[in-house]
């Protein structure tokens, strides 16, 4: 666990952007295209009305690039301002190098350093907990987190359990160091970084492929009901744990931004919280499960459309594949 020091520098969060693919398929479209599925199972089941697909040739690095773009011009900041880029994502353009080191380059990078983060749908907070380290420690003071996937690529079209539920797209933010002082009773940003895994669900939750196995990407194999019922407690956990790390309760939080991978995922743990869904920042109806980019999809949604105001609480949460979970506390 990582804690706000008592002085020294404080990771926030200066700017944001996100991108997203041209094409957005509703649930309908799904169904033309001969998916063996109904618009009233997906939304019934998960909350998913559309998602957006990446074009032909449009990779994770395009979508990264175009969101790092936005958050560095929200925070009147130029590439060359940036120390680092973590660049968490499932979908990497190639096996190496680093999809990071791509999106450096794209952003006319001549200096700093770039890597990917592999935590699949938890990946935005760990990056986003190396980032705050990263700044902690003095080793970079400005560090661009980004969540950028093309999933739409690992789908099997005939699993129709897996194929309705996820989508394309980016979320950046642009991490700056600000020195605080200890007098300062609630300073802006990172305030705690919490980050979980368990090997042992390795196989409930995975690509049936991969560079040092088939030799092929793979497609995303899921037993649904399983990673459903870890989801709901891992993530619930996790919010517990950096709760009690503050001496807070859940009514203390003004926004929660879950992983989106199923509305009713979100409803059980906002109600175990004791948390109205009017205090839940919810896209999956829009972007379906876009896995490391969903959460920053969705909190530079309620950035952008002014639900976030600066010296609110906030509380990231994600569980993905691994099984990987973690928080991220913040004060915006
Ligand atoms: O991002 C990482 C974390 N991921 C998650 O947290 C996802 C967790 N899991 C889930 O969200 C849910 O388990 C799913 C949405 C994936 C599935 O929902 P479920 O309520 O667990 O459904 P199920 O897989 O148990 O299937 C129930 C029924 C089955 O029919 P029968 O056997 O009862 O006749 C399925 O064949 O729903 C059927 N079904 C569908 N029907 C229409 C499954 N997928 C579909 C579909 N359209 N797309």
């Amino acid at each position: 666990m990582n804690f706000v020091a008592s002085s020294g520098p404080i990771s926030v969060i200066a700017g944001w952007g996100h991108a997203l693919p041209d094409s957005c398929v509703s649930n309908q479209e799904l169904m033309r295209r001969g998916v063996e599925t109904d618009d009233e199972w997906i939304v019934t089941r998960t909350g998913i009305r559309q998602r957006y697909m990446a074009a032909e040739g449009e990779m994770t690095s395009h979508l990264a690039a175009r969101a790092a773009r936005a958050a560095l011009a929200k925070a009147g900041r130029s590439s060359a301002d940036v120390d680092a880029i973590i660049l968490a994502t499932a979908t990497p353009d190639n096996t190496f190098p680093a999809t990071a080191a791509r999106v450096q380059a794209l952003l006319g990078m001549e200096g700093g350093f770039a890597f990917d983060v592999q935590a699949v749908c938890s990946g935005f907070v760990y990056a986003l907990s190396l980032a705050d380290n990263f700044i902690r420690l003095g080793q970079a003071r400005r560090v661009l987190v980004i969540g950028a996937e093309v999933f739409s690529r690992l789908l099997d079209w005939q699993d129709r359990g897996t194929c309705v539920l996820f989508g394309d797209g980016a979320g950046a933010v642009l991490l700056e160091a600000q020195d605080h002082a200890a007098t300062e009773a609630k300073p802006r940003g990172i305030l705690s970084t919490h980050l979980h895994s368990d090997g042992r669900g390795y196989d409930l939750l995975r690509a049936d492929g991969g560079p040092g196995s088939t030799g092929t990407a793979g497609h995303v194999r899921m037993q649904g009901r399983e990673v459903f019922r870890h989801a709901v407690t891992r993530m619930g956990e996790v919010i517990e744990e950096t709760l009690a790390a503050h001496g807070l309760t859940g009514e203390s939080l003004d926004w929660l931004v879950p992983h989106q991978a199923n509305r009713r995922i979100i409803e059980t743990l906002a109600e175990r919280l004791g948390l109205p869904m009017d205090r839940v920042v919810v896209t999956i109806d829009q972007h379906a499960n876009c896995s490391a980019a969903s959460i920053p999809l969705a909190l530079t949604v309620a950035a952008e459309d002014g639900r976030l105001q600066p010296g609110q609480l906030v509380m990231l949460v994600a569980m993905g594949a691994g099984f990987t979970w973690g928080s991220a506390l913040l004060r915006w």
